[in-house]
């Protein structure tokens, strides 16, 4: 079997380990993959093919059916959201991921929040608008009279925090389309910069307007067949750059699995609340759902869980650490996703797993270039006694570089093996969080 993988980073690269791991692959190619993996990967099941764009689906299905793939698996958002596995069944080629319509559930915020509106699912109670003018008024009307629509925020629920309210571009803004606020100027500010500025492209032609809900993240992650599913080991992630959660946003700079905070009374709630309504809801509606599903979570005082938002695909770095504690071979279980077929449960690796990420100076706004020679260099020392249960994904020559993730009987044992490979590579000119799963260590 040869598997084909859409995407560029440390993700794609844990991705495309797993599945070399199955004895019934071949190949993995990585597409576009990027310059470390081609480099300092020595998996020979492993091929980069950086010649063809993410963009070009034609050339992509071409590649697939030249080298004969019996099965594409996407890493990010965007292809999805724009169509590919639409365009891969038109020619009757084996692609495991949703649908376009499927896909709005990341791609636009209001498709999602009507949906789980229609389907009963747990979310924040919201507005959403095409017009620039009604969302400014709804905020003024808000910040000076306290109200959010007819409902006076003093009536709000106390699983809301109250005087806060959250602006968010409709489409895809990588991260940034997002504002938490309590501050009237900072939320009209926002609104226009989405919606007259069009910071966002697009993305902005419609935003959505909701209620703010109190209490603590959390992901979960599953595989879905169009009808079942089975649940990922949690992880948690790490969002802000620096150690003790200061500096800006980024796409993760490490963590840990499991994430203690979803117990098995949590779990159950989350997949009776809403994988299945979920699942149901796209059946119904004609477009059941295949491919990695990744919500993002509320869970309020109450442990009741709300969904923050969809995304229609893997989170990065949790993908890389989820990896390492599964067991199942993933040949055979995608393919049995794609087959409607998934098995009851996947079977995970008792032991604890983590990753520490490596960033350039200057990530995330003006990342600097590492040198790779250095890096081979600090690459080339570590020893077979440092490498056990450890396993090291590639993502850029800038910003994000390189995740070390591995594998311990206990939180602690997993963690101290990852910094002292972390302390044996990590070259000038970069820096790594020291305080990743500083909360587990107990545990
Ligand atoms: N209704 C909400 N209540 C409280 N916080 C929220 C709410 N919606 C979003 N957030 C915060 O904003 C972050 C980003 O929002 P999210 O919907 O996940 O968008 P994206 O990941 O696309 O930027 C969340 O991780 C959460 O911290
Ligand atoms: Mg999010």
């Amino acid at each position: 079997m040869k598997v084909l993988i859409l995407g560029s980073g440390a993700r794609e690269h844990a991705l495309s380990y797993k599945f070399s791991l199955s004895e019934d692959i071949k190949k993995v190619y990585l597409l576009p993959g990027n310059e470390l993996v081609k480099r300092f990967e020595d998996n020979e099941k492993i091929e980069v093919v950086d010649n063809i764009s993410l963009k070009d689906f034609e050339k992509i299905k071409n590649f697939v059916k030249e080298n004969k793939i019996d099965l594409t698996f996407v890493g990010p958002e965007a292809p999805l959201v724009e169509g590919i596995v639409d365009e891969f069944q038109k020619e009757n080629l084996n692609i495991l991921g949703p649908d376009k319509f499927a896909a709005q559930l990341e791609g636009s915020k209001a498709f999602a929040k009507n949906f789980m509106k229609r389907c009963g699912i747990p979310t924040a109670d919201f507005y959403t608008f095409k017009s620039y003018e009604e969302a400014k008024s709804f905020l003024e009307n808000y910040f000076d009279k306290g109200l959010f629509g007819n409902e006076k925020v003093e009536d709000f629920k106390d699983i809301y925090k109250k005087g806060f309210i959250v602006i968010k571009a409709s489409g895809l803004a990588s991260g940034k389309g997002v504002l938490v606020t309590n501050d009237k100027k900072e939320a009209l500010d926002f609104l226009k910069k989405i919606m007259v500025d069009k910071i966002f492209g697009k993305s902005g032609e419609e935003v959505v307007i909701e209620k703010c809900l109190d209490g603590t993240e959390c992901s979960f992650f599953a595989l879905c067949d169009g009808e079942n599913f089975v649940s990922f080991p949690t992880a948690r992630d790490y969002k802000r750059a620096y150690d003790e959660d200061e500096g800006p946003n980024t796409g993760g700079m490490g963590g840990y699995s499991p994430n203690p905070i979803v117990d098995k009374d949590l779990k159950e709630k989350i997949i009776e609340k809403i994988i299945k309504p979920t699942l149901k809801g796209l059946k119904e509606e004609g477009h059941p759902y295949k491919g990695v599903i990744y919500l993002g979570l509320m869970i309020t005082k109450d442990k009741e869980p709300y969904v923050l938002e969809y995304n229609v695909r893997f989170g990065d770095p949790e993908c890389q650490i989820l990896v390492r504690r599964v067991k199942d071979d993933f040949g055979k279980l995608f393919k049995q996703a794609l087959n409607g077929n998934l098995p009851e449960k996947i079977e995970e690796d008792p032991r604890k797993a983590f990753c520490i990420v490596l960033a350039s100076e200057g990530y995330p706004f003006a990342p600097c270039e590492i040198d790779l020679k250095a890096l081979e260099g600090k690459l080339k020392s570590l020893n077979e006694k440092d490498l056990k249960d450890i396993k090291i994904f590639f993502a850029n020559k800038k910003g994000r570089i390189l995740s070390v993730t591995s594998l311990g009987d206990t939180f602690k044992e997993a963690r101290d093996k990852a910094y002292k490979v972390m302390e044996k590579i990590a070259l000038e000119n970069t820096f790594y969080r020291k305080d990743i799963g500083k909360d587990v260590l107990e545990k």
